[in-house]
């Protein structure tokens, strides 16, 4: 990676010439406020906004690697897990840590997984099960922790194949982990099997609700219909869920839940006392650690309680069925029967890619995919007023589009 000309200035620049050089090149990034990003910002309304900027001033020079410098902050921590953990059905003595993302959550998980194994079943050489569908974080902590990473395929409904998996879960796998949802079709795989499967193994079972952890709950409480996927199921092991995705907190904050709270402390914490500074504990992979996350992830989650989250929740699948139904008129297809509002669509006579082209040219960033050729939504609260002007664009690009390109899938 070719690095650019650049040297610290000699002089230091004026406050104001910063800003201004500042705005000038953010002009040209995403337009995540016009609604025109798909999974990278999750927009919930000016209210939300107010209150994730004040939360986040207000620690923002705060490090969260001393609780006992920062004991708001520590109280704050815990309390997003406590309620975290309350949302997801995990039993009383269940515990876990707030991380700087869905990958950390994952791989914390993946860690101890491993670790277990070792230790209480003398697993040498771990394999990690995951769904063909599941994230590449998944990849990231096999390839970091030198496990044997095993695949699922998918059935015909683009869920983890139990039967498949049957075959592949054995008494060398460490850890067995299914999606809800999962990025690249929203499906929700089937868990309660899944984790029977890995629990006859003796293996303990991972749900990635990285996207779902704050979706599916208010789903469920506003009536629609939700697949078992928390701790509710038995055999589910540990769960991760992005407070910065569909929880609306600004970015860094997510949270690791193990059913067995003693995990945390067994395996989960790095404690070290072998050098001159004294004890050294960490929970996380970092070691100084924002502050401001912690403080806008537990300032959002009071601020919009069950039923701000109820509402939003109601308001993006609202919104998710007028894009589909949209995207049908259009003549497209939608890819399966998504679970939320994470989903993917092509087209069965026309080239997808091609038609993707015409929207990035209209400033739609829609990621792509391939197996099958589609483009990818993530919808949150904020799409509920570019709905129109989006079909529209999407039916000039469907009758318009010529020969693709050529760009080809990429993630985000
Ligand atoms: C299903 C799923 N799991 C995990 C992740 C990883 O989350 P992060 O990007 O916060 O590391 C994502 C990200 O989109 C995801 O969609």
């Amino acid at each position: 990676m070719k690095l650019p000309d650049a040297a610290l200035p000699e002089k230091g620049t004026p406050h104001d010439e910063l800003l201004a050089t500042m705005r000038e090149r953010k002009a040209a990034d995403a337009d995540w406020r016009g609604g025109k990003t798909w999974s990278l910002i999750y927009p919930a309304g000016e209210d939300v906004d107010a209150v994730l900027h004040d939360a986040n001033n207000l620690y923002l020079f705060e490090n969260a690697l001393n609780p006992f410098r920062f004991p708001s902050l520590a109280d704050m921590e815990k309390e997003v897990v406590a309620m975290t953990a309350r949302l997801l059905n995990a039993p009383p003595d269940a515990s876990g840590s707030m991380t700087s993302g869905g990958t950390e959550s994952i791989v914390q998980a993946v860690r101890v997984a491993r670790d277990r194994a070792k230790a209480e079943r003398g697993i040498t050489h771990p394999k990690l099960v995951i769904p063909f569908s599941a994230h590449p974080a998944f990849a990231k902590a096999a390839k970091y922790f030198e496990m044997e990473l095993v695949h699922i395929p998918l059935d015909d409904s683009l869920r983890a194949d139990v039967a498949k998996a049957d075959e592949l879960i054995d008494d060398r796998t460490a850890l067995v982990v299914g999606s809800a949802p999962n990025y690249p079709h929203g499906m929700v795989d089937p868990i309660p099997e899944l984790a029977a499967l890995a629990s006859s193994r003796g293996a303990p079972f991972h749900t990635d609700a990285c996207v779902g952890g704050f979706l599916l709950p208010f789903m469920e409480r506003a009536g629609m219909d939700v697949p078992p996927f928390d701790f509710r199921v038995d055999g589910v092991s540990t769960m991760s869920a992005d407070v910065h995705k569909y929880g609306f907190a600004t970015k860094g904050a997510s949270v690791v839940l193990h059913r067995n709270g003693d995990h945390v402390l067994g395996y989960q914490a790095f404690l070290y006392e072998d050098w001159p500074g004294g004890l050294y504990g960490s929970l996380a992979l970092a070691g100084a650690r924002p502050a401001a996350p912690i403080a806008a992830a537990w300032a959002v989650m009071n601020f919009l309680g069950v039923e701000g989250y109820v509402r939003l929740a109601k308001q993006t699948l609202g919104t998710t069925r007028a894009l589909q139904a949209g995207i049908a008129s259009c003549g497209l297809r939608v890819i399966g029967e998504p679970a939320a509002s994470v989903f993917a669509f092509g087209s069965d006579d026309k080239d997808i890619m091609a038609i993707g082209d015409l929207m990035d040219d209209r400033g739609w960033h829609l990621d792509r995919q391939h197996g099958p050729d589609a483009l990818h939504m993530m919808v949150s609260p904020a799409h509920e007023r570019i709905v129109d002007e989006f079909i529209s664009d999407l039916r000039d690009a469907v009758a318009n589009a010529g020969a693709s390109r050529g760009v080809e899938a990429r993630y985000s």
